[in-house]
């Protein structure tokens, strides 16, 4: 039996019950028979929740990118690696095969080394979805370098905010994005973005759509000519296990985005073994993710991943809605994709569509479907289900985060019996755990609680960069000896988990997890608001939207509500990006608080969601009127 990969239910209580009582000898095994090392650790695990320090494969050399392309040379040079479909449905998808995605990384990488960068050293990759931005990422990798990768959706401020957190040296970009129909000028982004950044000394910048940009001398340089120079040798830097791979933020509820930093060893032998196992990938398969390389499912499902088991991963530039809502399903049936990765938000907004948009392709290439990034609804499963996988695919709902690196509940295909809006059971490995109010594990079955993980994975994030105490504040102070998630979850009658959304102020908008501080802190920028709080509230496609309170100072009152409310999206767009925009703002008198002078916002909650009921005591409140008056003029 290899440990590697599940072929059975059987066998995965079998494999999951060895990586409980032996964990340490499971992922020795994992880790020994799948990868290249440069040389063999001292120690599998070592860790201490309460510090809280983690350590994989301590005193293992490596390096991701041999494992990820060199390896596969001697078999796979031809075969490809990355499939580019670009943006435009006319224009020819570009595949890159193992060889020229070695020789592009290296050549990459030494552009890199040419511009002084070294291991350690943290680089900026402010890209859209195209080659180089795989490319960018594995060549960092491939020279130690720490790749901060920022979504392209982001605005100037954010990504000011994240270069200037882990104070990165250079910015890989390019001179603008497609997106649809439209084009955006991501060079203009990134200007704006170093006005305020010292740490920057290089800028490269790809060339994408033809625009003229300014080069801002001696910092800027076009890519491609430094590319074409470049050697399509460079040796891989040895990095031990412990090194970091790549910072990437995530959003808390409250503060700054975390730079949560995953480091190389573990991280590759838990993204390797999730991707065998939860897409049952196959030699020959092609694998599509739909997902932005900017957050951890493209990190994590289309480069790291699936480049590990020598996989066709394949990258969409694009968008589903363009040309029109048949595009994914189109992309289905050009390439005859076998496993697709996308989120609850995409599927819901694609189910409103035609049912001709998906019956126009033939989907029998598909064997099986993920979803991830938030709670699936049943309606949406079930159009997934009927119409995607023809009730013939096995649908794995992934529980995970940036911050696990990893999936760590989900199906096994073929395996694990599904049902609906259910993640089902841990992946080997990983020990869940629900906790109650009071501090207390619940035991048993049918049972409801705070998820949390009591033993330590190979791919769980190591620290925050620069605040190793928020990392322990944040995941390991909720309860003793238990990393907390900032999920509720149900555990069923078998066992069967189902995650029901955050217990925190984080909100998830369209699969992005978004924290309500900075949306809050944007608001605040505005001369006219003397203070605002916001929540979510369920939305048909985004699966939850933005409610605002806002509170205006004096000198606002008499100011155009219509044209403030516009005022205050501006400013969101401008802090965050288009992502954090408001769906509704109400002018409130007040905001409720406690007497400590905390906003109440599990109340502000109720009230946005139409419910009324067990608003609880508020006559603690400091102001308790104010409850009665943001429920009579609620939108
Ligand atoms: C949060 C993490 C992991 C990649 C994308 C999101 C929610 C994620 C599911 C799922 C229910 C889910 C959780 C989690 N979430 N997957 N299958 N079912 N909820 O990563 O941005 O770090 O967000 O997304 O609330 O805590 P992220």
């Amino acid at each position: 039996m290899s440990n590697y990969h599940i072929k059975n239910l059987e066998e995965y209580f079998n494999v999951y019950r060895k990586s409980i009582n032996d964990p340490e000898g499971f992922w020795e095994e994992v880790a020994e028979e799948h990868f290249l090392w440069r040389r063999r650790w001292d120690n599998v695990l070592s860790w201490d929740f309460s510090k809280p320090e983690v350590k994989w494969f301590d005193g293992a050399q490596l390096n991701i990118t041999e494992n990820c392309i060199d390896r596969h040379l001697a078999t796979k040079a031809d075969q490809t690696a990355i499939l580019f479909e670009p943006n435009n449905p006319e224009a020819e998808a570009e595949p890159i095969s193992y060889q020229e995605l070695h020789d592009r990384v290296n050549q990459m990488a030494n552009v890199l080394k040419s511009k002084g960068i070294q291991k350690g050293d943290r680089v900026c990759i402010y890209l859209p979805m195209i080659p180089e931005l795989a490319i960018s990422v594995l060549a960092c990798a491939r020279i130690g370098a720490v790749h901060s990768v920022v979504f392209a959706g982001f605005s100037s401020s954010a990504l000011a905010a994240r270069i200037n957190d882990s104070e990165c040296k250079l910015v890989i970009t390019s001179d603008g994005s497609y997106r649809g129909s439209k084009t955006i000028d991501l060079k203009g982004i990134v200007d704006e973005a170093l006005e305020t950044c010292k740490c920057v000394e290089n800028v490269l910048v790809t060339n994408r759509i033809d625009s003229e940009i300014t080069m801002k001398e001696g910092r800027d340089e076009w890519l491609q000519p430094l590319l074409d120079m470049a050697s399509k040798e460079c040796k891989a830097e040895i990095m031990n296990a412990e090194d970091p791979l790549f910072i990437l933020y995530t959003s808390g509820s409250t503060g700054s985005p975390k730079g949560m930093v995953h480091t190389c060893g573990g991280y590759m032998v838990y993204t390797a073994y999730t991707f065998k196992n939860v897409f049952q990938y196959k030699e020959g398969d092609v694998y599509w993710c739909t997902a932005d390389i900017g957050w951890i499912t493209g990190h994590s499902y289309i480069v790291y991943g699936p480049l590990a088991n020598g996989a066709t991963t394949v990258m969409f530039e694009g968008v589903p809605s363009y040309p029109d809502f048949g595009r994914f399903w189109e992309i289905v049936e050009k390439h005859k994709v076998n496993q697709f990765y996308t989120a609850p938000t995409a599927i819901r907004a694609l189910a409103k569509e035609n049912l001709d948009f998906v019956d126009r392709y033939d989907l029998s290439s598909l064997k099986v479907l993920g979803t991830v990034g938030e709670p699936i609804n049943e309606e949406a499963w079930h159009w997934y289900n009927d119409n995607v996988g023809k009730q013939s695919c096995p649908i794995v709902d992934t529980w995970w985060q940036t911050e696990t690196g990893g999936v760590m509940i989900s199906p096994i295909p073929f395996s694990t019996p599904t049902i609906p809006t259910f993640a089902t059971l841990p992946i080997p490995g990983i020990q869940p755990a629900l906790m109650d109010e009071n501090g207390k594990e619940i035991k048993g079955n049918q049972v409801e609680g705070r998820l949390c993980v009591k033993f330590p994975w190979p791919s769980m994030a190591r620290t925050i960069w620069g605040n190793h105490e928020r990392y322990r504040e944040t995941y390991f102070s909720a309860y003793e000896n238990m990393y907390f998630t900032g999920d509720g979850a149900r555990r069923d009658a078998v066992g069967y988990y189902r995650i029901t959304g955050r217990v925190d102020d984080v909100i998830i908008v369209s699969g992005h997890n978004l924290g309500t501080a900075p949306i809050e802190d944007a608001i605040n920028e505005h001369p006219a608001v003397a203070e605002s709080a916001i929540v979510g509230f369920p939305h048909e496609i985004k699966g939850n939207a933005l409610y605002g309170y806002v509170t205006l100072k004096e000198t606002g009152a008499d100011r155009d509500q219509e044209n403030l409310k516009k005022e205050i999206n501006q400013l969101i767009t401008e802090h965050i990006g288009p992502i954090a925009k408001l769906d509704k703002i109400q002018f409130t008198v007040g905001l409720p608080k406690t007497r400590s002078g905390k906003i109440m916002r599990r109340i502000l909650r109720k009230i946005a969601h139409n419910d009324f009921s067990n608003l609880g005591d508020t006559s603690t409140l400091l102001n308790p009127e104010v409850v009665d008056s943001i429920i009579e003029s609620r939108l």
